[in-house]
């Protein structure tokens, strides 16, 4: 009589410890996307860079400080115009990204290469991976304010 009372105890031990109880809760809606993926679900690309303010009319300053990286820096496989050399031509590009996604490219360019599909494609087109030119948060700001004026904003 001790024992069945003792494996009657045990079963219902058992059936409590895998039963219902610990179903995870809620665990059938999707995660909230982490603040990354909304990055890049934005087409801002990934890395430091989450918001840019862009001013009209451009800043001079930076437009010429621009100018300056981009001869030393970036000259040799970007041309202003459209023409792909090693990379892109830079014509446009203001239009057809984000600025985020720009900066980003220009400071964070493996992990974009890794994890940003818009990156990835040029890079299929061009077959280069472009290389890290260690330029700084503010450098790629001045560059950016370089192709915008590339792109005829005043
Ligand atoms: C050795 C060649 C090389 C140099 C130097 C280089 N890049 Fe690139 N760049 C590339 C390539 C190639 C791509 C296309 C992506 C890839 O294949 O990695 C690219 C893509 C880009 C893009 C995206 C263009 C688009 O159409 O969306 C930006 C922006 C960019 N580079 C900025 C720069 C800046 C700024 C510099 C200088 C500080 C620079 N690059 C220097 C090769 C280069």
């Amino acid at each position: 009589m001790k024992i069945w009372y003792s494996a009657l105890v045990l079963l219902v031990f058992a059936l409590a410890a895998c039963g219902g109880g610990d179903k995870p809760k809620q665990s059938a809606a999707p995660a909230a996307p982490s603040p990354e993926e909304q990055m890049l679900a934005e087409g801002k690309g990934i890395g430091e860079v989450k918001s840019v303010e862009l001013k009209t009319p451009l800043e001079a300053e930076r437009v010429s400080r621009g100018k300056a990286i981009y001869d030393m820096k970036c000259s040799a496989c970007h041309k202003l115009d459209d023409k792909r050399v090693v990379g892109p031509g830079w014509k446009n590009v203001t239009k057809n990204r984000k600025p985020e996604w720009i900066m980003n490219m220009i400071t964070n360019v493996d992990v974009m290469l890794e994890r940003d599909n818009e990156a990835q494609k040029l890079l299929e087109l061009c077959l280069t991976r472009m290389p890290n030119q260690n330029v700084s948060i503010g450098d790629a700001r001045d560059v950016l304010e370089f192709m915008r004026s590339n792109d005829g904003e005043k």
